[in-house]
């Protein structure tokens, strides 16, 4: 049953940054379970994986199903005893203004960038917490997770709901004493299709929140960075221990400013 290399589980890898970070996790001797609800793009990513190691492979899983979530658990630990990474990352956008959004799309929303975490923690971390090998678990928000913006009233909700849950969990596993590092990931714009689709910082961000705390002159918060660059910031917070792991840096100080203003403080 159990193996020497360590594993890791991807949510959301057929594209963008979760398929960076499957192969980045090949690269780096971790034998990945690739999951999405894309099979075009899972088929793709699979050859790539068992170039790295021929024990990957890729499942059809929708995140938003908890027994497929429950599923793959049971099948991972039967056959290979332990995950030490846990990506979930699998996410959507809609760009549309909160009177707008159907209840339907507001559940959409919330079954796949809410839920789709929580399920994937309730199926993985108490077999992790059982393994008695070291684990990470990085839980994609964005910067979303600490600053609205017009138009993102789904994506924010549920990108601060992801942020208050890592923190939370983070929290309780270490009362608990578990062996177990938490990271939430805060990307700032990365170069993918959900990027493209929903025109997500460029029309949104930029003209709400960010250009109220005056920051708009910084190019930096614009600059869409490669997936492939993201995952090695991904991997390097891992490293670090760090909890949030920013892909822009710059939007540290707007966050900070935002809360700040959001509580009345200077
Ligand atoms: N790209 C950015 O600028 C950016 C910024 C902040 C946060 N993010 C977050 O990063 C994560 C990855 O997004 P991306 O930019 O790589 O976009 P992407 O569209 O390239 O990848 C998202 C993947 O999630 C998968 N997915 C969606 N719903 C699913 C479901 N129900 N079950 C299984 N898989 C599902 C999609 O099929 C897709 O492959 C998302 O959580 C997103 O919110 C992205």
């Amino acid at each position: 049953m159990s193996q020497s290399s360590p594993t890791a589980l991807v949510t959301g890898a057929a594209s963008g940054i979760g398929r960076a970070i499957a192969l980045l996790a090949a690269e780096r001797g971790y034998t990945v379970i690739a999951v999405d609800k894309n099979t075009a793009g899972l088929k793709s990513l699979e050859p790539l994986l068992k170039n790295h190691r021929q024990d990957a492979f890729c499942r059809e899983v929708d995140v938003t199903q908890a027994a497929q979530l429950e599923q793959l658990a049971v099948e991972i630990f039967e056959h290979f005893g332990q995950l030490n990474l846990l990506f979930n990352n699998a996410g959507m956008v809609v760009n549309q203004p909160v009177l707008e959004q159907s209840a339907q799309t507001w559940q959409t929303v919330v079954n796949v960038n809410l839920m789709g975490v929580v399920n994937g923690l309730l199926a993985f971390v108490p077999r992790i917490m059982e393994q008695g090998s070291h684990a990470h678990i990085v839980n994609t928000g964005s910067v979303a997770s600490f600053i609205s913006g017009p138009g993102l009233g789904s994506y924010t909700a549920t990108k601060m709901a992801v942020r208050g849950i890592t923190e939370t969990l983070q929290q309780e596993l270490a009362a608990h004493g578990a062996d177990i590092g938490v990271s939430i990931l805060c990307p700032g714009p990365v170069d993918t299709p959900i990027l493209a689709d929903s025109g997500l910082v460029a029309d949104n961000l930029q003209n709400g929140p960010i250009e109220d705390a005056g920051k708009t002159e910084d190019p930096d918060l614009m600059e869409a960075i490669s997936p492939r660059r993201c995952a090695e910031i991904v991997f390097r917070g891992i490293d670090a221990g760090d909890f949030a792991i920013f892909t822009h840096p710059s939007y540290k100080p707007i966050c900070q400013a935002l809360i700040n203003a959001t509580l009345g403080l200077e």
